[in-house]
């Protein structure tokens, strides 16, 4: 799988994460705006050492499930899918962020349009889904032209920065 999975784009190239990714992926991610539109999980602020600790997880997972976006030769965001377990073993999720001075230039729409793609072709998904935040609608559009349904506002669902937020269900079904 390691080697597998290395898509070039129009605008950027997928790769699996490497451990020299650690500056570059620790100076993208350490902005409060994309902290703003994901879990908080991911950290703020971002440290060199946070990045360290996400690359030796992303690296060891069997398979490859979280993907380096590059462009110009740095690693400038990410995107990760998640596979459900148990009766949800033929679904997965997505997430996926990328620094701010590469906004607005269409580059997340054919990220995700391609790994959903290739999600389906190599694993016998049958459902991929992912879930945004009401106040995001830049990452509810990237759903919408990637090929995602709009399947529901969940309400009160997500706690973030001391608000309670709707989010917006979408998902691409085979
Ligand atoms: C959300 C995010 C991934 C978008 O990436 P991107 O590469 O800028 O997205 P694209 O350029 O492919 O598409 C963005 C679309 O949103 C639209 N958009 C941007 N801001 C918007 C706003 N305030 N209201 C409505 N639409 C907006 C853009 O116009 C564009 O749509 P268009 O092509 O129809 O004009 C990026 O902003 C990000 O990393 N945000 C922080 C982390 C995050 O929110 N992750 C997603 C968690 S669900």
């Amino acid at each position: 799988m390691r080697s597998g999975i290395e898509f070039t784009l129009e605008r950027c190239i997928i790769r699996p994460w490497r451990l020299d990714d650690a500056e570059s992926l620790a100076k993208h991610a350490n902005n409060r705006k994309i902290w703003l539109g994901v879990r908080d999980l991911f950290p703020h602020p971002y440290t060199i050492q946070d990045a360290h600790e996400f690359l030796q997880r992303a690296i060891s997972e069997q398979p490859e499930m979280k993907f380096c976006i590059e462009i110009e030769g740095t690693a400038v965001g990410g995107i990760g899918v998640h596979p459900g377990q148990d009766v949800y073993r033929y679904t997965a999720t997505v997430g996926y962020w990328l620094g701010e001075q590469f906004w607005g230039r269409g580059i997340m729409t054919e990220v995700v349009t391609a790994v959903t793609d290739f999600c389906f072709d190599n694993f016998p998904l049958r459902r991929i889904s992912a879930e945004v935040f009401a106040n995001n609608p830049a990452s509810a559009r990237v759903l919408e032209k990637a090929g995602f349904a709009f399947e529901g506002r969940l309400k009160n669902n997500v706690m973030k920065d001391g608000q309670v937020l709707d989010s917006l269900l979408y998902a691409r079904t085979k």
